[in-house]
């Protein structure tokens, strides 16, 4: 078993993995469908994106700061890379004008209310490239009570993927009681990738995130979580862009933050300049004083 040895050196993680031809891990030998959609939403010079995570409302309603998407966050879109959001949010609320790419949440069931991880595929692949999607994104619970379901669930979403070119972004969802350090995240991400998911949203861990990556063949971008203080968030995104995550999806470190427009601007940065957390800040109370 991998994880029964000594860890030792066997992540290399200061060797990347090639991929010929293309900016982006593990996407090299995909269609060209599949590669501009990825190239839509990863901006090719950096290699890098900013995600901005809308579509917590498929679980818990209206969440602080999303209670008015139109109000609060169609004015941050020109400044993200990706919106990750429902496709109930994209037709009602996101302008069609847009010319960001946008990913569609593409599981649902449960309620905050219930076991969050007796979900099922929410969305057919034919609705995501009706509306134009750049990509379609669904939650897999490793260790979780429907576990099988829900990867039998991004399986299928793969398949129907491969059909049209439409990427899948698989997301690990971590359960309450679950522990969140590398080697779950590493078994986690794994999983997803080597069950056809083109890449994988994941939590940054203080300890071994590289090998996360690097034992990842295909691109992670990292998930925000909870709301943190600017600087924290900052570092956050810092470390895993550094240790090799491909950018990052957030939401609540950037919607819920006093000053949105500024956190995402001081995100953008960090990820795509490798501009330091405290320099990053200073931008972000440089901006937010600005109004
Ligand atoms: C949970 C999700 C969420 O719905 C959302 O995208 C999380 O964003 P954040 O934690 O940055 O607020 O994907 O895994």
């Amino acid at each position: 078993m991998p994880e029964a040895d000594i860890e030792g050196q066997r992540y290399q993680s200061g060797t990347p993995q090639a991929a010929p031809g293309f900016f982006l891990k593990g996407s090299h030998q995909l269609d060209w469908g599949m590669k501009n959609r990825l190239a839509r939403v990863f901006n090719p010079q950096s290699g890098r994106t900013v995600m901005l995570a809308v579509d917590h409302g498929y679980f818990q309603g209206p969440t602080t700061g999303l209670e008015r998407i139109d109000l609060n966050i169609v004015p941050l879109l020109p400044q993200c890379d990706a919106l990750f959001c429902t496709r109930g949010i994209l037709r009602s609320v996101i302008p069609a004008e847009s010319p960001k790419p946008m990913v569609l949440r593409a599981s649902g069931g449960p309620s905050i209310l219930k076991e969050l991880s007796d979900e099922q595929i929410a969305m057919d692949m034919e609705d995501a490239v009706r509306l134009n999607a750049a990509g379609v994104g669904i939650q897999v619970f490793i260790g979780g009570e429907h576990e099988t379901r829900s990867i039998h669930n991004m399986t299928r979403l793969v398949d129907a993927g491969l059909r049209v070119g439409m990427p899948v972004m698989g997301v690990t969802a971590v359960g309450r009681d679950m522990v969140r350090d590398a080697k779950y995240f590493r078994l986690a991400c794994r999983i997803i990738a080597e069950l056809g998911a083109q890449y994988v949203k994941t939590y940054y861990v203080a300890e071994g995130f590289d090998t996360v990556v690097a034992s990842c063949p295909v691109p992670i971008v990292m998930a925000g979580g909870q709301k943190q203080p600017e600087l924290d968030a900052l570092t956050m995104a810092y470390n895993a862009v550094q240790e090799g995550a491909a950018g990052v999806d957030m939401g609540r470190n950037i919607f819920q933050s006093d000053a949105p427009k500024a956190m995402i601007a001081a995100v953008h940065a960090v990820v795509h300049k490798n501009t330091k957390p405290k320099e990053a800040l200073d931008m972000y109370l440089s901006l937010k004083a600005q109004g």
